[in-house]
């Protein structure tokens, strides 16, 4: 039985699909099978996988393109052959993004440390809440300087809001990556966007467990 993982925040920008697309590809780095798919209609995901088929490091790894309403039959389709499904949600307020929420196990919202992000979120995590689901909030496009990263986790872990140990720097290698149809630990293994997903992947399983 496959977990489910959405990966959704109602700010555009925040990160959704580079979140997406790592946390699978990082899984199939490490051999498991997992599916990705695409419920927003910008479909950058879909751009990322016809790029991924030139690529010859590119690990296996089955992708879909997949609207809303059909995301619960697709879900239970793919539900008995892959453990992991991470799914890519369309920004807003959409109905589609409620869908996929409403199918995960698990609710990855990235946030980057800025106001708007923030309030953003509170419309994602409202979501959440009236489905009843698991969130983890994954702080991402973090800046060297620690003050913008100290002032945001005070303000969530003032509001006992689900905070990842680990996230993403504000890293080029993640966005070069993307643009390669690429994972960053596919792209550069060694490099510090690579320990990042891995470290990331990690905390998610043990803030699970
Ligand atoms: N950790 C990061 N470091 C650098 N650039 C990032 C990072 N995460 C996302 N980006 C860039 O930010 C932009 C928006 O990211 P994207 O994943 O498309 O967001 P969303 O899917 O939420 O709209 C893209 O240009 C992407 O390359
Ligand atoms: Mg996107």
């Amino acid at each position: 039985m496959a977990f489910v993982v959405a990966v959704a925040q109602r700010k555009g920008g925040a990160g959704k699909s580079t979140v997406a697309a790592t946390l699978a590809t990082t899984l199939a780095v490490a051999g498991r099978p997992v599916a990705l798919l695409d419920s927003d209609p910008q479909q950058s995901l879909a751009r990322w996988y016809t790029e991924r088929a030139r690529q010859p490091q590119a690990k296996p790894l089955l992708f879909e393109a997949v609207s809303g309403w059909r995301m619960p039959a697709t879900l239970d389709r793919l539900r008995d052959s892959r453990e992991v499904l991470v799914i890519d949600t369309p920004p807003h307020a959409d109905s589609d993004a409620r869908i996929a929420i409403r199918s995960a196990d698990l609710v990855v919202v990235p946030l980057q440390p800025s106001p708007a992000d923030l309030w953003a979120m509170e419309a994602t995590l409202e979501v959440a809440r009236a489905e009843g689901r698991t969130v983890r909030i994954l702080l991402n496009r973090v800046p060297p300087n620690g003050k913008l990263r100290d002032d945001i986790v005070a303000e969530l872990n003032r509001r006992g809001l689900p905070l990842l140990e680990y996230g993403f720097g504000n890293r080029t290698a993640f966005a070069t990556a993307f643009a390669q149809g690429l994972g960053v630990v596919e792209a550069a293994p060694r490099g510090s966007a690579a320990a990042e997903a891995r470290a990331v992947l990690r905390a998610i399983q043990e803030s699970l467990a």
